[in-house]
């Protein structure tokens, strides 16, 4: 198997035939002790890391780049999701998938913002009425989508919490992931939305079963069992999975609860 295939492969057992994981996001690791970090979470039996990429102007924050997805990558096989949380990130695919990257996910209101300048999508979200005048949004989402593909490189989509989950039909047949975000996107350890839980239930009765569907933004061990059932298949958490002094007990005891039914 080639790289390319074994890449989007990997990632797209993460949600294969049910199976539900938990994807530890990075930004609330100790980054003076990384490496220590992956291997507690290697030996805790994660399966993916989530990789948080801001640049201060899609969102009101500056979390990492290139060079630690390169570091990440150097250090393990686990699979790497990187969430791009950029303004125009086609722009950065090429870069991020020759970093490591097994799988990609950019923001449709950043595409909207592309279409649109000035309208701020990125802060206010993008609305059926919104889209309904964005005559160029779908064939340039459609582009960015099949451009990761033929990066052979995992395609995925997210959205913020004022977006309607609609405006993602279109997209769903191309997707290997849909992230919804259960917080505005730019800071970990934020409470859970739960306006998630509906475009959760949404999208999975649009999509295939197969296809990974996460949530990203204050999950953890009260708003988990929420997320599970209203078919998430790829859990993003952060602060729970680090807030500890074990990330192998915490992992243990939330992955305990996600595989509970
Ligand atoms: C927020 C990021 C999330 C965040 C999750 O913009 O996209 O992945 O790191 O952190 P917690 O789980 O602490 O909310
Ligand atoms: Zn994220």
């Amino acid at each position: 198997m080639t790289e390319r295939c074994s890449s989007m492969t990997r990632y797209q057992s993460l949600g294969k035939g049910g199976k539900r994981v938990i994807l530890p996001s990075l930004l609330a690791c100790d980054f003076a002790n990384l490496e220590r970090d992956i291997r507690e979470l290697e030996r805790a039996g994660v399966e993916g890391l989530h990789l948080d990429i801001m640049d201060g102007h899609f969102v009101p924050n500056l979390s990492f780049g290139i060079p630690v997805v390169e570091a990440v990558r150097r250090t393990t096989d686990l699979v790497l999701d990187v969430h791009l949380m950029l303004s125009a990130p086609e722009s950065y695919f090429e870069a991020f998938r020759k970093a490591g990257a097994d799988g990609i996910t950019f923001h449709l209101e950043a595409m909207a913002d592309l279409e649109s300048p000035g309208r701020n999508f990125a802060r206010r979200g993008c609305l059926r009425t919104d889209a309904d005048q964005l005559s160029g949004l779908r064939s340039r989402t459609e582009t960015a989508l099949e451009k990761l593909h033929s990066l052979g490189c995992a395609c995925g989509l997210s959205i913020i919490p004022p977006t309607d989950a609609e405006l993602l039909e279109p997209y769903l047949p191309l997707c290997d992931n849909v992230l919804i975000m259960s917080v505005m996107p730019g800071f970990g350890g934020q409470k859970f939305d739960p306006c998630a839980k509906e475009k959760l239930k949404w999208v999975r009765t649009h999509s295939s079963p197969d296809m990974l569907l996460s949530v990203d933004g204050g999950v953890n061990e009260t708003t988990l069992a929420d997320c599970r059932d209203s078919g998430a298949s790829g859990l993003v958490m952060g602060t729970a999975v680090f807030c500890g002094s074990s990330i192998d007990e915490q992992f243990g005891k939330l992955n305990r609860e996600l595989q509970a039914f």
